[in-house]
């Protein structure tokens, strides 16, 4: 019976241990979970969603201060349209956060930044060309594009002098946007060096609508494996979403997968950034905690635990201190909902708002709780302790255990650990 270690995902010559522990936005994938991974020969990502804000806690910047203060006045107005990032202070954010990861790395993989299109910041093609481009020259392995269709994102680094040497790769949900994508970029010649296929059943958004559950990613896998076999495009694909075991991985790894790419079992590890208590809340739930809602500003439905203090929170837009998805013209959805609400009641006073919610300022502090569909059978994978709670695991456990194990085994960890 085959494990996970007996495949490698190959990049040129170079031998990767076929586990890509995907980007959790906002420093849920922290540097330490992405050198973990690195150090045992998968691939880590860290995010760049938010990157000023994660410097503030890792470095203890003040990015976000020094933005609030600059933009106070304009906090009791709904027009966020004079609401800009600093490209200079993006750039130097993004270099403080990467940097640092890649000089810290060792082992023999990679570590990867996602980079979420749906963050369009005000100014959406400056601040991703700023975002990507700083990462690469700050040294980072590869950037994955996802949250988005990115059809002009392979343009806006085209001139880097990395264009062509780091890892570039995209997620898509379907062989249509993956078509879309490669035709948009033919005129290039650079095609991307991996192409993660997600799932209905993954965390965070999802690249599907209403109808998600009608998906499955098996079938997605083949046909874009089919679809690049009949193009003569010889190009890894990454499986992705609810792929909870090390069998489970067997079995996209014989079917055409090259690797797979994976979250929720890490949500729960020592080194992922959810705060101790949320990781509990992550332990405790059953399936019918969860739910795929459209609370997000972004339009795209995304998965979560229905107890998360983001769920009808009516706090005010936050876009001062952040505006991450602000688009073009200074518009978010959440805004919108809001002045609905507040139109309502104008008092201000107890005010719920049902439809969206302020994701920006729900991320930072981590009252949003995203997950993946197999988030309740974490439980599964641990024990419960006297108290009971549940004791969470490391990084390095939960990679071997998808690594090593086989006929559906999930390993628990050693209680003396704890
Ligand atoms: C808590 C959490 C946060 C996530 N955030 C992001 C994100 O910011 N960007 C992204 O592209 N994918 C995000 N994802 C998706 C993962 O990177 C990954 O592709 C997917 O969840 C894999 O499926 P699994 O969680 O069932 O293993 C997130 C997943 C989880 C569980």
């Amino acid at each position: 019976m085959k494990s996970v270690d007996d495949f490698r995902l190959m990049f040129g010559k170079k031998e990767i241990v076929p586990i890509i522990v995907g980007g959790m936005g906002v420093d849920i994938s922290t540097a330490q979970l992405a050198l973990e991974t690195a150090r045992l020969g998968g691939i880590g990502h860290i995010s760049d969603a938010m990157v000023p804000d994660v410097c503030d806690k890792r470095f203890k910047t003040t990015y976000v201060k020094d933005k609030t203060k600059f933009y106070k006045l304009n906090i009791p107005n709904s027009d966020k349209s004079i609401v800009q990032f600093d490209l200079g202070l993006l750039a130097e954010a993004t270099k403080l956060h990467v940097a640092a990861t890649m000089e810290a790395k060792r082992g023999d993989g990679l570590i990867f930044v996602n980079c979420m299109e749906k963050l369009t910041m005000n100014a959406p093609r400056d601040t991703l060309r700023v975002r990507m481009a700083s990462a690469l020259g700050a040294g980072i392995d590869g950037i994955t594009l996802s949250a988005g269709l990115h059809l002009g994102s392979f343009s806006l680094i085209e001139d880097h002098p990395r264009f062509r040497d780091a890892k570039l790769g995209i997620i898509v949900s379907s062989v249509r946007a993956l078509q879309i994508f490669l035709r948009k970029n033919a005129r290039l010649n650079r095609l991307p060096d991996y192409i993660v296929v997600e799932g209905p059943l993954a965390g965070g958004h999802l690249g599907f609508g209403a109808d998600w559950a009608q998906y499955d990613l098996a079938t997605i896998v083949a046909e874009i494996a089919q679809y690049l076999k009949t193009e003569h495009l010889e190009i890894p694909v990454v499986a992705a979403g609810g792929i909870f075991t090390g069998s489970d991985a067997v079995s996209f790894l014989e079917n055409g997968a090259s690797a797979v790419q994976v979250a929720t079992r890490f949500t729960v590890a020592d080194e992922c950034g959810l705060p101790d208590k949320v990781k509990q809340e992550y332990f405790k739930a059953s399936e019918q905690d969860i739910e795929v809602n459209n609370l997000s500003p972004t339009g795209y439905p995304m998965r979560m635990l229905k107890s998360s203090p983001a769920i009808g929170s009516g706090i005010r837009p936050g876009c001062e201190s952040y505006g991450y998805l602000l688009d073009g013209n200074g518009h978010c959805a959440y805004i919108t909902s809001y002045n609905r609400e507040i139109a309502k009641h104008p008092d201000g006073k107890n005010i719920s708002v049902k439809d969206k919610t302020c994701l920006c300022t729900h991320m930072s502090n981590m009252n949003c709780w995203t997950c993946g569909h197999y988030t309740y059978r974490l439980k599964d994978t641990t024990h419960r302790l006297a108290d009971g709670s549940y004791m969470t695991l490391s990084a390095e456990h939960i990679f071997k255990d998808y690594q090593y194990s086989t006929d559906q085994k999930i390993c628990l960890p050693d209680l003396d650990l704890q």
